[in-house]
């Protein structure tokens, strides 16, 4: 088929790389120039493991190509995908902004009937929204074509986002146009589930859904990250409350790992949408208010311990970070429990040094102005004359942590494990302070 995406961030890079590969021809388009320019280049402007292959692929196969024309982009095709962004305006209201100016794009140019899919996470009663615009579009052009508007969101996880193009373990779809459906099953001929199905249901049910499973997956972690405060005080283990949770089919084993919090682009902005779209219709997402809530302070709870170590006396201390990302394999600082660490630190007049395996390459992403604050390139360069280490984020190169090495060159022997990566009597045989979330008793301390 050939497709056209708007939007080249995580969700429509991942899109157009995996259909290209599928032997579509994808043409992708974007507001942001440079971003084209760059993509038309070859160099890719996200970290997603495999995606530079898979771009370079479609492109080396004229599979894949793109464009910052919008009549380019709507010149000659089979379906449209939206992949724009979604943002927070701040008070849990979803910003349309993109969506919309996405729908004034096609119904201005688009000359043929053709279908669009939603993959963007917007508010309930989106689709519809955009399916009046579009019509209305059309309608003052005196166009006699059909463009109709489906849902189809995206649940791609950053870090593994295309092994699970490829695997999905669900697609969705909500319409009720048959020609739509037809266009989806061609487009996702070779991608589809186990079951061989697409679950067909209402635009309604179908932006729900993924609002309903981000809110969920938020909903365990801030569970377990409670427990896990819990568990320090009454000596049990987090993490093995965790395995004995995990294969009762019923709870499922994901998304229950205690940390200092969850972030990215997607579980808290879902969330505090959610509760805006809830609250509107004078509904209390209570439920939901919990987990943010909870979430809040489990950012903040790394930073507590060092406030108590150091008694809350932070000049002239100096605290190196390990990760940056709100999660491995992925340089997405959007919401990443780092930057509320960071900055309490820096407020409290910590020098801070930080150091990424993806995000230290790329300094332009990290943007917080502070002279206190620098971005190193060495993990073991950072913690030099550094009081305490906090992990935030477990990359793998953290796992296979050299204590000799570190405890060389550390002021003072202290680690802050938000991520439990590492074995707190390995730290101990080490001479390290060592503080984690939920495995290591308060007793113990
Ligand atoms: N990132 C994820 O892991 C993920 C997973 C599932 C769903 N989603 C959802 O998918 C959507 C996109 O997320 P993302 O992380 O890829 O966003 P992103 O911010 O990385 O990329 C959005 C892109 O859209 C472009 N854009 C904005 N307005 C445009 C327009 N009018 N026409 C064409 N391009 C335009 C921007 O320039 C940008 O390149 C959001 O709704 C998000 O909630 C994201």
């Amino acid at each position: 088929m050939k497709v056209t995406i708007f939007g080249t961030g995580y969700v429509g890079l991942v899109t157009a790389g995996c259909l290209a590969h599928k032997n579509h021809e994808v043409l992708c388009y974007d507001t942001d120039n440079d971003r084209i320019k760059k993509l038309d280049n070859g160099l890719v402007p996200i970290f997603e493991p495999g995606l530079d292959n898979i771009i370079a692929e479609g492109i080396g196969s004229g599979k894949l190509l793109f464009t910052s024309s919008p009549q380019e982009a709507l010149r000659s095709l089979d379906i449209i995908i939206l992949c724009v962004g979604t943002p927070d305006k701040g008070s849990g209201e979803t910003s349309l902004i993109a969506i919309e100016s996405c729908a004034k794009t096609i119904s201005d140019i688009s000359s043929q009937s053709v279908p669009v899919l939603i993959k963007s996470t917007v508010p309930v009663g989106t689709s519809v929204k955009i399916q009046y615009l579009i019509n209305k579009g059309l309608k003052e052009r005196k166009l006699d074509i059909k463009i109709p508007v489906a849902s189809n969101p995206e649940f791609l996880h950053e870090g593994v986002a295309i092994s699970e193009f490829y695997n999905p373990d669900r697609i969705i779809l909500g319409t009720k146009d048959q020609e739509v459906i037809k266009a989806t099953i061609k487009l996702y001929e070779g991608l589809m589930p186990e079951s061989q199905e697409i679950l067909v249901m209402s635009p309604e049910s179908s932006e729900l859904t993924k609002y309903a499973s981000n809110s969920f997956l938020a909903t365990k972690i801030s569970y377990m990250n409670q427990l896990s405060q819990f568990c320090s005080l009454v000596g049990a283990n987090i993490d093995d409350v965790r395995k004995g949770m995990g294969p009762d089919p019923d709870i499922a084993p994901g998304y229950l790992y205690a940390g200092c919090g969850f972030g990215g682009s997607c579980l808290p902005k879902d969330i505090n949408s959610l509760i805006y779209q809830a609250g509107e219709k004078g509904r209390d997402l209570s439920i939901l208010k919990a987990v943010r809530e909870v979430n809040e302070n489990q950012k903040k709870y790394l930073f507590s311990i060092a406030a108590s170590l150091f008694s809350n006396e932070f000049k002239d201390k100096k605290v190196a970070i390990w990760g940056l990302s709100f999660k491995p394999e992925t340089d997405d600082m959007r919401g990443a429990p780092s930057l509320t660490i960071i900055k309490k630190l820096l407020d409290s007049g910590a020098k801070v040094e930080c150091y990424d395996p993806v995000v230290s390459q790329d300094r332009e992403k990290f943007n917080i102005q502070n002279e206190s604050l620098r971005l190193g390139t060495d993990p073991y360069e950072v913690v030099r004359d550094a009081d305490c280490l906090i992990i935030c984020t477990e990359w793998n190169e953290f796992k296979n942590i050299n204590y000799k090495k570190l405890g060389s060159l550390m002021n003072r022997k202290t680690i802050l494990d938000g991520r439990n990566i590492l074995f707190p009597k390995e730290a101990a045989l080490n001479n390290f302070e060592y503080f984690d979330i939920g495995r290591t008793s308060i007793n113990q301390r």
